[in-house]
């Protein structure tokens, strides 16, 4: 019985720790738009500046990357998304927000 628990409380641990390792989702997103400089992001800190996933994942993080469906034919392109959602919030935040805050050769 004990062996049983043990091993089910192994399984658990490590089944959890695969789950929380693949739902982060990458540490740096590179994004390289044809007519502009690349923009790097660095989501694991953003993650940690910013609580709520939901505040970019705003239909849950299970839907997938924000370019699948923002891709000007599902949903509006993705490069008027991040213009307003992040640059909105870098004003808040009382950050720069011009194009080279992001936008980097
Ligand atoms: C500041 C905005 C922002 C926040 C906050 C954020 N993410 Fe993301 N996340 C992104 C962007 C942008 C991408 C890349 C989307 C793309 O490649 O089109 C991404 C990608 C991902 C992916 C990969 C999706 C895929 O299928 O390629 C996962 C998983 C993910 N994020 C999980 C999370 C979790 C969990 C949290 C909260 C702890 C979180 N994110 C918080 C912006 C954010
Ligand atoms: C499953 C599809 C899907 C995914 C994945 C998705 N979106 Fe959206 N998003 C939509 C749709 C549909 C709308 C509403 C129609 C539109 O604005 O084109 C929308 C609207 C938005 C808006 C405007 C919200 C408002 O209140 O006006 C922003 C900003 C946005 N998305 C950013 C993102 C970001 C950032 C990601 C990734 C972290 C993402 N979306 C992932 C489908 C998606
Ligand atoms: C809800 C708030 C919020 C949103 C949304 C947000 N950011 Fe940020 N971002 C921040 C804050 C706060 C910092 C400053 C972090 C620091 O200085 O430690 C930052 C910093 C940055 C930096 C500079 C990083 C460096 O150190 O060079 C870049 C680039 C950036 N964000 C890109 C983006 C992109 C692209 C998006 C949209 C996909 C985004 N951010 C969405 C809050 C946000
Ligand atoms: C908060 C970060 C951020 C700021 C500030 C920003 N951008 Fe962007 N920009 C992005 C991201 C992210 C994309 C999307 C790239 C993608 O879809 O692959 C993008 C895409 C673009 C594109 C699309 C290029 C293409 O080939 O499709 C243009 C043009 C552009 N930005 C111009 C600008 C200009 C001009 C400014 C300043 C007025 C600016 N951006 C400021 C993050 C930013």
């Amino acid at each position: 019985m004990r062996i049983i628990t043990v091993v089910v409380f192994i399984v658990f641990l490590f089944g959890a720790t695969v789950v929380i390792i693949a739902a982060e989702g990458p540490e740096t997103v590179v994004f390289e738009p044809p007519m502009k400089d690349k923009v790097t992001f660095y989501h694991h800190a953003h993650q940690k500046i910013v609580p709520d996933c939901k505040t970019c994942h705003h239909n849950g993080v299970d839907k997938g990357s924000c370019r699948k469906c923002h891709d000007g034919d599902i949903a509006e392109r993705f490069m008027r998304k991040t213009h307003v959602l992040c640059r909105n919030c870098h004003k808040t935040k009382g950050l720069p927000y011009g194009c080279v805050f992001c936008h980097k050769k």
